[in-house]
């Protein structure tokens, strides 16, 4: 199980500061449950010296492809590395749809992220009108094929995949547990498809959009759901930290 903070562009620096000495202090380091968070990239450093020894891991919203050069403003996957990340988010439907991102330029930065062992959070999820139009399941097996495409099996193995269907997110209107676990298996029976041996099995498919205390029960205990990447309710320590309680009672 992983539950991982998407903090998105929020919190100024001391607001930052005091949202992460407060998940420090809230969340007592559990074997059977991972947890992370995912700050700005300004916040990485010291986020990271704040989660030092607390078993609680950070990542990065998103990375460039390149290893180095000239290209202003953009971070590579060295250098979220070297501030001491473990994730990155990789495709989030903002930078999706507001940025432009296509599967193309998604498999470019899966690709870099392996290369600097970063374990990437890919996101994949449908808009409500490709649901509403019956379309949901073709647009993750696209999302995924061309994600994954040329990728090996060894790296798929060291993936997080993160359903957040996009009329979920940010709308307090989760997908109900029965439509996320529904899409789960799909997804799982997809890296089934492409990869060998029981790596689909292992692969740890979180769902996103919505996800706050009062339904990260219903949705963590479906079978297919190995955790959550939470938005809105990550910025409240409390409730972030009662998500994890949740998660690690259901183990
Ligand atoms: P939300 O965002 O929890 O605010 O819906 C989830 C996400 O976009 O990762």
């Amino acid at each position: 199980m992983l539950i991982a903070g998407n903090w998105k562009m929020n919190k100024l620096r001391d607001e930052a500061s005091v949202l992460v000495g407060e998940i420090v202090g809230g969340v007592r380091r559990h074997d059977e449950v991972d947890v992370a968070v995912c700050p700005p990239f300004v916040y990485l450093d010291m986020v990271v010296s704040a989660c030092r020894e607390s078993g609680v891991d950070v990542g990065a919203q998103d990375l460039y492809y390149e290893t180095e050069g000239a290209y202003t403003g953009e971070i590579s996957p060295p250098m979220l590395k070297s501030l001491g990340c473990r994730y990155v988010i990789v495709g989030h439907s903002e930078r999706r749809n507001l940025f432009g991102e296509t599967d193309r330029i998604v498999n470019k930065k899966l690709r870099a992220a392996y290369s600097a062992g970063l374990i990437p959070i890919l996101c994949v999820g449908e808009t409500l009108e490709q649901r509403d139009s019956s379309r949901a399941f073709e647009v993750l097996n696209g999302q995924i094929t061309y994600g994954f495409e040329g990728i090996d099996d060894e790296c798929i193995a060291n993936t997080v995949i993160a359903y957040e269907p996009v009329w979920a997110i940010g709308t307090g209107q989760s997908a109900s547990a029965a439509q996320a676990e529904e899409a789960h298996a799909y997804i799982r029976e997809r890296v089934k498809d492409f990869t060998r041996g029981a790596i689909a099995d292992s692969t740890r498919i979180l769902y996103g959009g919505s996800v706050k205390p009062e339904n990260a029960l219903d949705l963590l205990k479906q079978q297919n759901i190995d955790g959550a990447l939470i938005g809105g309710a990550s910025l409240s320590a409390k409730s972030f930290c009662e998500i994890v309680r949740i998660a690690k009672a259901l183990k």
